[in-house]
């Protein structure tokens, strides 16, 4: 089997690459190990930055997105017994739409199957060769069969744990890394909003977050030790926790609902480079992952994979080589402003294991001057909708 672009990995990265090649006239395989059904039920982020919204609109698989996903011009920030709000229409003229990952990759599946895209789910043995040499190959075994597809190039698109950042050479590839003591505890409920925007909340018994999904269904995480279970965890038990933590003194109450869905997750901060060696190049999370405070994952493998289009668009259609040359240095600088902003919030607005009673009041001071200062709250709203120049 032969074709111009081998994809491995069925995520945000790999299928929306896989569709923005189509576009451009170039052919690709995707291949997944995990089943079609998996990846368009795993729960992961929601919320995407207008560029993010633009690349899929202006792509043709933006129809579901406008009319099921929520524009919020907005968010709120709560510590020290009150709400501040951030606005972010008036200080970047943008605004986020709130559209969970698993109906991007819905909505992208469904596009590639439409255009007769190969898409291979459940695919297993997946192995990379050549990628030094000017034919690249990618073994692989589906329906018991194993199989070999040539191709002139290899993107690895299958996350933090996949093969493709494996197969960099280890003497050519730096890995850095800081992983959090803490993890978020994620509950589904059903019930109506708490809120019209999202709410970001910092307390001294630690961070909590009130998102949503739809009308009828909301997304809420509150700071949690990373190795506890959520069968500690009493429906009774997560609303205390939750009140303590975002209600405020000026009577905003968040508004309890039907839990269907408790799971936690880890916290880290990655970036490997370089990003290509050879004929191969990472995308998304294989690349880089950054805690979920600043909802930057999916909107990163989205200019990834915006950027790596355009470069090989260069050298089928172009004739040119830079672009693709100078892919990991373009992709960084957007990668490592994203790394920076996430940190730093996640560090704003969690209680942090060494963190003394002067961290905790310097803390306080910083959300103080976020939600005052006009210079201050612009620049957290720049970074927040992913427009800030890079
Ligand atoms: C979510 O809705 O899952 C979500 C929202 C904002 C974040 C992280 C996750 O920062």
């Amino acid at each position: 089997m032969r074709t111009q672009v081998g994809i491995i990995g069925a995520g945000p990265a790999g299928l929306l690459l896989s569709h923005l090649l189509h576009l451009r006239g170039i052919e690709s395989v995707v291949l997944e190990s995990r089943g079609r059904e998996q990846i368009e039920s795993t729960i992961r982020a929601g919320v995407l930055e207008p560029g993010t919204v633009k690349l899929l609109t202006d792509s043709g698989v933006g129809a579901r997105l406008a009319a099921e996903g929520i524009v919020h011009h907005g968010f709120e920030l709560a510590f020290d017994g009150k709400r501040r709000r951030i606005d972010l229409t008036e200080l970047t003229g943008e605004s986020i739409t709130v559209y969970a990952q698993h109906e991007v990759l819905k909505d992208l599946v469904a596009a590639r199957l439409v255009a007769n895209g190969a898409l291979y789910f459940n695919v297993s043995g997946t192995a990379i060769s050549g990628v030094d040499t000017d034919s690249p190959s990618i073994r692989f075994t589906h329906d018991g069969v194993e199989q070999m597809l040539q191709c002139d190039f290899v993107i690895g698109c299958d996350g933090s744990q996949g093969v493709s950042r494996a197969a960099m050479p280890a003497a050519l590839r730096q890995d850095y890394e800081r992983v959090f003591p803490f993890g978020w505890f994620g509950i589904l409920v059903e019930g109506p909003p708490s809120s019209d925007e999202l709410i970001y909340a910092r307390h001294d018994r630690g961070f909590a977050l009130v998102s949503t999904r739809s009308p009828n269904v909301q997304r809420m995480y509150f700071q949690c030790d990373p190795k506890d279970s959520v069968d500690n965890w009493s429906d009774d038990r997560i609303w205390s926790e939750m009140h303590a933590r975002v209600d405020s003194d000026e009577g905003h109450q968040i508004v309890e609902g039907k839990i269907f869905q408790k799971n936690i997750v880890g916290m880290r901060s990655f970036v490997s480079t370089k990003m290509q060696h050879g004929r191969l190049f990472l995308a998304g999370d294989a690349a880089h992952i950054v805690p979920p405070t600043g909802a930057k994952g999916l909107n990163l493998a989205a200019s990834d994979v915006r950027i790596l289009t355009g470069a090989l668009d260069g050298i089928y259609q172009g004739g040119r080589r830079d672009l693709l040359d100078g892919y990991s240095e373009t992709a960084l600088k957007r990668i490592w402003r994203a790394e920076h902003f996430s940190y730093w919030m996640t560090r704003l607005m969690h209680r942090l294991d060494d963190a003394s009673a002067f961290e905790q009041r310097l803390q306080v001071a910083e959300l103080e001057y976020v939600t005052t200062s006009r210079s201050a709250s612009a620049a957290l709203a720049e970074n927040y909708a992913g427009v800030v120049a890079v």
